[in-house]
């Protein structure tokens, strides 16, 4: 069972490629002093995503990367590894972050990228997952913290909250009810990091008890 980093302050840094209420919410739970973290900047794949606003609103570095600027994925993802380690970022949030990770920065920051999923993983990864629980008729969807890996929201779990579905959910219902909840364990999520309390073991998360 290996320890995935040591307890202390997290230095973030947040891809999104949309609105941003995920990051908002974590930048919440630092001001409240709930979550012992700096978010060192803001990066999104979008130049006019909302996200960057709410960012420069805090005074956090925010900059927009455009991939087709770039001549492949590897490209990229060097010039974002570049700009997350010129501000000793040692974690990766994905909030909205609308791309599939690849081997540039998962080599870079092995087992320290996270991802939030609006869905019971492994149950509908991917795009639409809200559409896909509605339309297989689950009775409990919910949302998922866990790391990236190379697949597609596939990596192993470390957090999960559900939520039920009511039979007059429709997509725009049950998504802002699984958002209340993404609000609350991204950050729970992340302060567990920040505690040293995040052990793998094999494909499994083991929160310890605190150290
Ligand atoms: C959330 O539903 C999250 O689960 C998914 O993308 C959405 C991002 O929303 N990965 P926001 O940009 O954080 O508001």
């Amino acid at each position: 069972m290996i320890q995935i980093r040591p307890a202390g302050q997290l230095n973030l840094a947040v891809l999104a490629s949309g609105r941003g209420s995920n990051f908002d919410a974590i930048c919440q739970a630092i001001e409240r002093n709930e979550l012992d973290a700096r978010i060192k900047l803001l990066l999104s794949d979008k130049l006019d995503a909302p996200a960057l606003e709410k960012a420069k609103g805090r005074g956090i570095i925010a900059q927009a990367i455009d991939p087709y600027n770039f001549t492949d994925r590897n490209d990229y993802e060097n010039e974002l590894v570049r700009l997350m380690k010129q501000q000793q970022v040692d974690m990766v949030v994905l909030a909205g972050y609308m791309r599939l990770v690849g081997t540039v920065i998962l080599e870079n920051y092995p087992n320290r990228v996270l991802n939030i999923h609006p869905a019971l993983l492994p149950s509908f990864p991917g795009l639409n997952a809200h559409k896909q629980a509605l339309d297989y008729g689950v009775k409990f969807s919910g949302c998922t913290v866990h790391i990236v890996d190379s697949g597609m929201d596939s990596g192993p779990i470390i957090c999960q909250a559900v939520v039920p579905v009511l039979d007059n959910d429709n997509e725009e219902t049950l998504s802002q009810r699984i958002l209340q909840q993404e609000h609350q364990i991204y950050w729970q999520s992340l302060q567990l990091f920040a505690e040293g309390r995040v052990y793998l073991d094999g494909r499994r998360i083991v929160i310890r008890a605190d150290v």
